[in-house]
């Protein structure tokens, strides 16, 4: 069975001003019924964790490199999240593939990085507005599939995120019926590739989640929860969205 996880991405947004927002979550939410995971930026990485250690409340990163140590300038190693006090990774988000030419390769290289270090690699796929227009959505997604999850890959290590780029930041949000259409689709190629595993992964929906929305997108099947970007900077946003996700 697959894990619930409420996972938020603060992206390029936060300082340690922004702690507090932690600690009141971590208050209100000691021991939620779900995953929580967050990934701030990595100058926050260490200091949220400590925020966060009287809960149950993870840490994590929005990206590494794909080796161990070494020469590359302004890159950060799964090793060095660890030893922040991560414990997940997020890997090839749509904001990475565009904006820094990441390929599947690259990505599945990361996740590789990710295990290494023994953390969990949080998968990200989805496709753009006009290869929805075009109908590829599928193709597109079992594409970003198969080149971006290495073999070896459990319920343990991967949590792969669908985010179509088009619903990120916009506040649209695919129909229900096409949110299910995808993730039952990533279900059945995971459970093709991976056997069991593929029913341990989580697969979570991102793009525009709010506490609004979120109780009717975790009612889909498949959702076993969300990657949220604007709405888990504040606690008060996210706890809603936590709170959907324990009554689902
Ligand atoms: P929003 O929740 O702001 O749409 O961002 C989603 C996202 O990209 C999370 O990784």
């Amino acid at each position: 069975m697959a894990r619930k996880l409420a996972a938020g991405n603060w992206k390029m947004n936060g300082t340690a001003a922004s702690l507090a927002e932690i600690e009141s979550l971590a208050q209100a939410h000691p021991n939620p019924g779900c995953d929580v995971l967050i990934c701030p930026p990595a100058t926050l990485l260490s200091r949220l964790a400590g925020a966060t250690s009287g809960s149950s409340i993870k840490a994590g990163g929005q990206d590494c490199h794909t080796a161990a140590s070494g020469a590359h300038t302004g890159d950060i190693a799964a090793d060095m999240i660890a030893d922040a006090g991560g414990s997940h990774v997020i890997v090839g988000h749509s904001e990475r593939r565009a904006d820094h030419g990441e390929t599947d390769a690259d990505i599945s290289a990361k996740a590789e990085a990710v295990w290494r270090a023994g953390l969990t690699a949080v998968i990200c796929v989805g496709e753009t507005l006009a290869e929805r227009e075009a109908g590829e959505t599928i193709a597109i997604v079992a594409g970003q599939l198969a080149g971006s999850i290495p073999e070896g890959a459990t319920g343990e290590n991967t949590v792969i995120a669908y985010e179509p780029v088009w619903a990120i930041g916009t506040g649209k949000v695919p129909t229900l019926e096409e949110i299910g259409a995808v993730h039952a689709d990533i279900r059945a190629r995971l459970k093709a590739r991976f056997a069991a595993a593929g029913d341990d992964m989580s697969i979570l929906y991102g793009g525009s989640v709010k506490p609004t929305n979120a109780d009717e997108i975790f009612g889909v099947a498949d959702v076993d929860g969300a990657l949220v970007g604007g709405a888990s900077l504040k606690a008060e946003d996210f706890g809603g969205i936590i709170a959907a996700l324990e009554r689902a």
